[in-house]
């Protein structure tokens, strides 16, 4: 489809990221994991931003063990909660304190298919996989357009987003209000609307849009589907039904290594073919395959995307 074989595209492919910065919200395990280290491996110095301090200190250490000392990577982490608009703004202001130019941008951390519950801000937790993630991407926007001022620059905003926003067609969207966002629909529909909300597909088309209007043509933001991925998501699920755990051990039989999931994320935050195809507001499923979104992502009013992006501005006014 882009003119090369997608085989090809190998963790070996990623370029040389000496001098970049990077950030991979829920970098302590699964997809982000993988994607912390291999951003590292190239050279990037990379920002974990995760919720829960002990796991990601254990997760930079084991990562520099699996690199090795002679490698030197550079892994910082910064406190980051998904469910608190503040603590997105607050992560967002102590990375810009501490670095000058931000290459790379993925909003990875998410949570699925976990009971109906209100965060510490009063929205549904697992819509904050949308709201977090557009409070401290809003937050650092003004840090990723200064890089993409500079000169060589290649800046990307990687979202994960799942084939599991089609969920979102048995029961229809709604972001005029918190109180529509917040209404208790089945669990596998509202993590199609937060993963259409965001991952984000909506952030995705929404951000490239607003930065063309504001000038920049030069970042790249993207959506990707990892594909089944044998991670620790499937504790929302369990959560929810624990009847279902023995089948827990059936899906990792159609599921990928982390290793393999994390591909595609991994080649719309550094293939320069990204830019060479100029890919904006692609939709990305494995490995590396550009698909077409389904009408509701495809929003081609704007309208899904105009609420949006209002009730999140709203939001942070209210409550970061
Ligand atoms: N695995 C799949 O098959 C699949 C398919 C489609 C899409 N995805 C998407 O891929 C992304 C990564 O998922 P994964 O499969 O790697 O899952 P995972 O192994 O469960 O990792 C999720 C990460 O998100 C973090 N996280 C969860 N809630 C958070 C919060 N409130 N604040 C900050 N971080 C939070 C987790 O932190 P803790 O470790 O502290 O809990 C963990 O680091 C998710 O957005 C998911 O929706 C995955």
């Amino acid at each position: 489809m882009f003119g090369c074989n997608r085989k090809q595209w190998a963790i070996s492919s990623i370029p040389n990221l000496s001098g970049r910065v990077a950030i991979v919200t829920g970098g302590n395990t699964g997809l982000g994991y993988i994607t912390v280290r291999e951003l590292a491996r190239k050279g990037a110095r990379v920002y974990m931003l995760s919720r829960t301090d002990t796991r990601a200190r254990a997760a930079i250490e084991k990562i520099k063990g699996e690199l090795g000392p002679e490698l030197k990577p550079e892994i910082e982490y910064i406190n980051f909660d998904l469910l608190s608009l503040k603590s997105a703004k607050k992560a967002a202001e102590t990375f810009i304190q501490r670095e000058n130019r931000l290459d790379i941008l993925v909003n990875n951390a998410g949570i699925m298919a976990t009971r109906y519950e209100l965060g510490p801000d009063g929205i549904e937790i697992q819509a904050c996989n949308g709201t977090g993630h557009f409070a401290l991407t809003v937050s650092l926007l003004p840090l990723l357009k200064e890089t993409a001022a500079m000169p060589d620059s290649h800046v990307r905003i990687v979202n994960l987003s799942s084939v599991g926003y089609l969920f979102t067609y048995f029961g229809k969207p709604d972001f005029s209000s918190l109180e529509d966002l917040n209404r208790n629909r089945s669990t596998w529909v509202r993590y199609g609307i937060s993963k259409l909300m965001v991952s984000n597909i909506l952030l995705t088309n929404e951000l490239q849009k607003r930065l063309a209007e504001s000038g920049t043509t030069n970042i790249y933001c993207l959506s990707v589907h990892p594909g089944v991925v044998d991670t620790e998501l499937i504790r929302g699920p369990l959560q929810s039904w624990p009847i279902l755990a023995p089948l827990a051990k059936i899906t990792k039989l159609f599921s990928v290594t982390p290793e393999q999931g994390a591909l595609t994320q991994l080649y719309a935050a550094t293939s320069p073919e990204i830019e060479e195809k100029d890919l904006k507001a692609a939709l990305l499923f494995p490995v590396a395959q550009l698909k077409a979104k389904a009408s509701l992502a495809e929003d081609k009013d704007g309208k899904l995307g105009n609420d949006f992006w209002a009730l999140c501005e709203a939001l942070m006014r209210q409550k970061a």
